[in-house]
Formats: C-alpha cells, sequence, structure tokens
C-alpha cells in the first residue's frame, strides 16, 4: 500500500469511501448488515491509514470525519431557515374528528382530503442542512426560529447521511433541510443509565432527556459515546408536492424516515391507522408518545397555514400513558454501598412499555406507609418516562383481608447489625461499618466504568471474588494471580488474562477517577473532579479542614464533613496507603488545572452579568478546569472579575476595591494561554 501514487491512493479513498457509506446505511438505517463489525472496522482502519497518509485528499463528509470536532466553549445560534413549527395535541378519536372538519372548513368546498399517519418519536426536533448534497449544519429546535449550532454532535450519528445517496447521473439539491427527530433508542438509554447508577451519577429520567442531554454535550466524543440515532419526519427547504412524496425522497437519500408511516383515505381510515401504532408502540426499539397525522398535499397544507407555531395541517394524537396492575408478591431489602436498606417490591411479571417489570422501587419506610403498600395487594405501577418502575396506587378494592403489612426489620438483612434511621432522614441504615454488602457494593462501584472502569468485571465477577475470598476490598484486587482466578466458576484461560490486564490498566487512571472510586459518602464524579483539581494530590486533600473545604465552590458543609470523617477512619488510611504502594494515582498529572503556569492557577474569579456568548456555569467549569477558584462574592482576595452586560453591585465592588475586571475576550484570552 505504501507505494501508492496519490492517484491510486485517491481512487482507493473513494472507493473505501463508498464501502463505507453503503455498509453505513445498511446497518444504521436498514437494519440488516451484510458485513460483521470487524470487517467494518477494518475498512475504516484501512481509509483512515490512506487519509493519514495524504491528509489533503480528506474531506468533511469522509466516514472518518464523525468524531473530528473539538470540545466547544458553547454552542452557536443557529437562524433556521423556515421556523421549526411544533404541534398541537389530541387525546381521543372525537377530537381527531374535530381537527379533520377544521382541515375541510379551511379549504376549498368539496376537497378531497388525504393524510399521513406516522409515530410520533420522543426525542428531540433537528434541522439538517445539506448543500450539494453534502451534510453542513445541524441544529436545534431552540424556540423554533433559532436554535443551537450542534453540528459536530450530529455529525456522530452513524444513522445520518454525511453524503445524499444518489442515483447514477442523478444532481443534488443545492440546499435541502431535513427535518427530524434525534432519539436514544430504549437499549442504549438502559445502558446510559446502568452506567450512570454504577457511577454514582444521577439517572436520566427518560430515553428523551438523556438524547437532550447527549445531543448538547460540548464535547462531541461524548456525544458519539451515546449511540443516538435519528428519523427524518419532514423536509423545510426542498420538499416535493406531497408529504408522502418527501418521505419516500428522504428515505432514497438514505436516511431512516419514520417507520410504519402510511397514507390515509379519510378521518375514519386516520383513526384504525392510530389504533394499529398504538398497539405495536411496546415492541418498537425506541419510545413513541403518539401519532402524528399530517395532511399530505403541500399546496393544501400551505392554504392551511399556521395558527402560532402549531400548523393547522397537522396534530398529534397522545397515547395515554402506560399503566398496569399487577400483584406485590414480596417486598425486600437491598443494602447499597452506603448502608442504606431500600425496600424493593418484588412483582407478579406484568409487560408495560415494552419490557416485562418484575420489581419496582418503593424507595423507603415512608413511602410504604404513605401508599399503605402491603405484600399480596394488587397495585397499579408506571413507568411513563421513569427508569425503575414505582407503585402509584394499592387498588384498595381487591384487598382481600390477606394482604401482610410490611415492616422495617430492626436489623441489617445482611449482618445482622441493628439499623438505625437518623433524625431528618427517612433512609433505614445498617450500623455495621464492616458490614458485607458496604464491602460487596463498595467494590461494584470501584471497579464500574466512571470509576476505575474494570471491564469484565461485573457484580456477578465481583461476587465470586469474595465468596472465594480472593478479595475484601479494592486493593486486593491488584494482587490477584491468574491461578486464583482460574479456580473461579466460568473463568477460563482467556477471560483471566483480560481481567488481570484491566486490573493493571486500571492503575493509568487519574486520580479523580480514583476518587471518585473509593466511595466517600456525598463524593460523586463531578466532586471528585473538584477536589482533585483543588488539592492535586491525596496528602493535600487529606489535610485540608471541613472549613477549607466548605469554601471551594460546590462543596458544601455534608461533602466537606464526609471527606474529613473519611480520613479520620485508621482502615481508610490503610487502605490508601495500600493502593499507593501498588502504583495507583494519588495525584493529578498532567490534566488543565495542573498546570501551575496557567494564568488562573490557584486564582480566585468572581463572574457578575450576562456574558455575550457563554453561559454561567460554563464558564466556571472552564475557569476551575484551569485551576481557578470560583467564588460568589467579591473581596480584596479576589483576583478576577469577570464581568458580562447588567454587572451590578459586583462590579462597583471590584472598582471600589481595585480588583481587575475583565470581560468574556479577555477570559477566553487567558483561559487560552
Ligand atoms: S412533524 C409541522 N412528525 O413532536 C410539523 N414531529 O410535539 C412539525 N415529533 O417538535 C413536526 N415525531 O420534535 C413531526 N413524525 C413526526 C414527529 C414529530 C416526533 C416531534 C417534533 C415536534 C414535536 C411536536
Amino acid at each position: 500500500m505504501d507505494d501508492l501514487s496519490k492517484a491510486q491512493a485517491a481512487e482507493k479513498i473513494e472507493d473505501l469511501r463508498t464501502q463505507i457509506r453503503r455498509h453505513e446505511h445498511l446497518y444504521y438505517v436498514l437494519d440488516m448488515p451484510e458485513i460483521s463489525d470487524a470487517e467494518y472496522d477494518e475498512l475504516v482502519a484501512n481509509l483512515r491509514k490512506l487519509e493519514n497518509q495524504y491528509p489533503d485528499l480528506i474531506t468533511p463528509d469522509s466516514p472518518t470525519m464523525r468524531v473530528g470536532g473539538h470540545v466547544a466553549p458553547s454552542f452557536k445560534e443557529v437562524k433556521h431557515i423556515t421556523p421549526l413549527l411544533s404541534l398541537g395535541n389530541v387525546f381521543s378519536a372525537e377530537e381527531v374528528r374535530d381537527f379533520a372538519r377544521k382541515v375541510h372548513s379551511g379549504l376549498p368546498e368539496g376537497t378531497k382530503v388525504e393524510y399521513v399517519v406516522e409515530p410520533k418519536i420522543d426525542g428531540l426536533a433537528c434541522s439538517l442542512i445539506y448543500e450539494k448534497g453534502r451534510f453542513v449544519r445541524a441544529a436545534t429546535r431552540g424556540d423554533g426560529t433559532i436554535g443551537e449550532d450542534v453540528t459536530n454532535n450530529v455529525r456522530t450519528i452513524r444513522s445520518i447521511p454525511l453524503t445524499l445517496q444518489l442515483a447514477p447521473g442523478e444532481r443534488a439539491p443545492g440546499l435541502l433541510d431535513v427535518r427530524g427527530e434525534v432519539y436514544m433508542p430504549r437499549r442504549a438509554f438502559m445502558r446510559l443509565n446502568a452506567e450512570r447508577v454504577a457511577a454514582d451519577e444521577p439517572e436520566f429520567a427518560n430515553p428523551r432527556n438523556a438524547a437532550a442531554g447527549s445531543l448538547r454535550q460540548l464535547n462531541p466524543q461524548i456525544t458519539e459515546k451515546r449511540s443516538l440515532s435519528f428519523f427524518a419526519y419532514a423536509v423545510g427547504l426542498g420538499a416535493q408536492e406531497s408529504h408522502a412524496e418527501s418521505m419516500e425522497m428522504l428515505a432514497k437519500f438514505g436516511f431512516r424516515v419514520s417507520e410504519g408511516w402510511q397514507k390515509a383515505k379519510n378521518i375514519e381510515e386516520v383513526w384504525q391507522l392510530i389504533e394499529k401504532h398504538e398497539k405495536v408502540r411496546a415492541t418498537l426499539a425506541y419510545d413513541t408518545d403518539g401519532v402524528v397525522i399530517k395532511v399530505n398535499a403541500v399546496w393544501q397544507q400551505n392554504l392551511l397555514g399556521a395558527t402560532g407555531k402549531d400548523p393547522r395541517w397537522a396534530v398529534a394524537f397522545k397515547f395515554p400513558p402506560e399503566q398496569a396492575e399487577t400483584t406485590v408478591e414480596d417486598i425486600i431489602l437491598q443494602v447499597g454501598r452506603t448502608g442504606v436498606l431500600t425496600p424493593t417490591a418484588v412483582l407478579t411479571p406484568v409487560r408495560l412499555s415494552g419490557s416485562t417489570i418484575s420489581r419496582a422501587t418503593l424507595h423507603n419506610e415512608d413511602f410504604i406507609k404513605e401508599k399503605d403498600i402491603r405484600i399480596g395487594d394488587r397495585v397499579v405501577i408506571n413507568k411513563a418516562g421513569e427508569i425503575i418502575p414505582e407503585v402509584l396506587w394499592v387498588v384498595f378494592e381487591k384487598r382481600t383481608g390477606q394482604e401482610k403489612e410490611f415492616t422495617m426489620p430492626a436489623n441489617c438483612p445482611e449482618c445482622d447489625w441493628p439499623v438505625v434511621r437518623r433524625e431528618g432522614e427517612a433512609a433505614i441504615r445498617c450500623t455495621n461499618p464492616h458490614c458485607p454488602a458496604l464491602g460487596r457494593e463498595g467494590l461494584i462501584h470501584f471497579v464500574s466504568r466512571d470509576a476505575m472502569n474494570i471491564d469484565g468485571c461485573g457484580p456477578a465477577v465481583i461476587n465470586q471474588l469474595i465468596a472465594a475470598e480472593l478479595v475484601k476490598d479494592s486493593a486486593d484486587l491488584y494482587l490477584l494471580q491468574k491461578e486464583q482466578l482460574l479456580n473461579i466458576e466460568r473463568m477460563g484461560e482467556k477471560s483471566a488474562e483480560n481481567l488481570l490486564a484491566a486490573i493493571e490498566e486500571s492503575k493509568k487512571q487519574s486520580f479523580d477517577k480514583l476518587l471518585f472510586a473509593l466511595g466517600i459518602r456525598h463524593v460523586g464524579a463531578k466532586v471528585a473532579r473538584i477536589l482533585a483539581l483543588q488539592y492535586g494530590n491525596i496528602d493535600a486533600l487529606r489535610q485540608a479542614s471541613t472549613d477549607e473545604l466548605s469554601a471551594i465552590r460546590d462543596i458544601g458543609p455534608k461533602i466537606a464533613e464526609s471527606v474529613v470523617s473519611y480520613f479520620a477512619v485508621p482502615s481508610n488510611l490503610d487502605l490508601l496507603y495500600r493502593l499507593k504502594k501498588l502504583g495507583l494515582n494519588m495525584e493529578m498529572k498532567g490534566v488543565a488545572g495542573t498546570d501551575t503556569s496557567h494564568p488562573f492557577y490557584g486564582k480566585t474569579l468572581v463572574f457578575t452579568g450576562t456574558m455575550p456568548t457563554l453561559d454561567r456555569a460554563t464558564a466556571q467549569t472552564m475557569a476551575q478546569d484551569a485551576g481557578a477558584k470560583v467564588s460568589g462574592s467579591v473581596s480584596k482576595k479576589t483576583d478576577y472579575v469577570v464581568a458580562g452586560a447588567e454587572a451590578g453591585s459586583k462590579l462597583t465592588k471590584a472598582q471600589e476595591l481595585g480588583v481587575k475586571v475583565i470581560d468574556e475576550t479577555e477570559f477566553m484570552r487567558l483561559l487560552q494561554q
């Protein structure tokens, strides 16, 4: 390959790109892959190699360019070519008929109206702009007129073509504005939330929030990992004469169009299609919250126009929220890594929102009392937007008298030590500092993805390692030998080697990840990072006082106390000592914030007023990442006041005290130094 001439390389590159685009379309759009993932990866690797040799042959629409974007300080605003409309909602057959009556009254008498019915996907609207067939820009809906530029993030979505697929000889439209929904498939959503739970991060309430959170990431590499997808459902500029023809055109260009869209000759047929969609809803790989009914002919759409932001030619029929009735077979307790006993209802399995539900969280003692939930009760549960199903209410009419009241035990189900309920808390905790549940759950947390990220070490493996008495705490993981692992059930040579390699690799995890992995109460991933950046190493952090810690932005007295008490426990210090000797990272290395020569390093910044482009939270995080402390009030100790429009008393105070005042431009200039 090395001796290819440039012309030959160019040809080979184009050939690889065509092949890759075809396989991406087969895999992500049509769901009919023809080659294995490994074969696909090889094509991409070959292309990448050639492009590295001939960088001037790289084009922005190359499949290798999906994740190339840099971390942006904020999103730029984009004005849509034509506004992105929203939809009015209807909830019953009667209201659907009403919609049709209004459509007819807005059109010349006797006009035949054809409709298109399609699923309403629960994600967020996006407009994609193609110039001469090449993807150039993507924007969120925003307020309908102005959205946010999310081009680099959207580029990572594999079901979106970066170049339109054209028939031989076909010319690409000069400008095409494709509208559709960016969404997160259910499986990706469940996986993401499981990872977040393991990492002690808040779960997303539903796939829509997860999709929105993932699309609005300043770092496209994060978006890429979130497995977003896209359904096209409309054309802004460049539409055909009917909606159906536009949908056919979009499919030909290589887009996924909303699945199961169909034409209906009249409103009765529309209703039949709605019922059909409601039936298949649960079997889909993504969430839908209704059905969209659209007038097919564009001339009719234009004649009907819009009222405010809602078109008169389209409407959303919203499905009723999903609920199911089932029986509480038992109430069990799970002990978490902080020692909290969480009651969980064991349910007779029922289908709900596309999955089989057999557990529901009962949160705490008060929740059970308030709802008067008893073992044997018939209950109604829902999953409307919730990840973990919840008991809504008890069907009291169905009580037989055989139901059993549940009382919280006085002792921990894992270790039999007494439990306590602290004043002002709803949680009940085990009092045994060495409760086996703490060790087990703590280890599960330690190895989780956002902590030490040890692959192949899920809860089942942890349980086996504990049962075999191979590990008691996290340091023991690093002493494991291959022979020991081979004695474990279902652990073959290869998986043992992989596990040991993953454990070894985890020694490279940065200090903030390790700090998070330790599982100090109230120290989540974000707090761990703040502490790691602020103190730089474990010894400095160990010596910090509660007062000093609580003076840090985002660190409240609860966290401060928890950190101080963690370091006051001798067995914790012993563990840290062992981890250090084993070669784990006990200090921040080579990250922003530890560069002591950075102009913001160790400086105190105060933000006031509205900046032209940066939002306050983003700017503060950027400053903290550079090693600055961010404070809420101006004093003699303040080094910089970053002032935006309508800065008030803080600016005056800064001027009085002679503190340096800078604007957003200067802030960005210093930050980038
Ligand atoms: S059409 C004028 N079609 O629902 C037409 N919207 O509640 C405007 N949505 O903002 C949209 N699936 O984000 C249309 N098949 C579909 C849709 C759909 C989901 C979303 C879209 C819109 C919101 C309105």
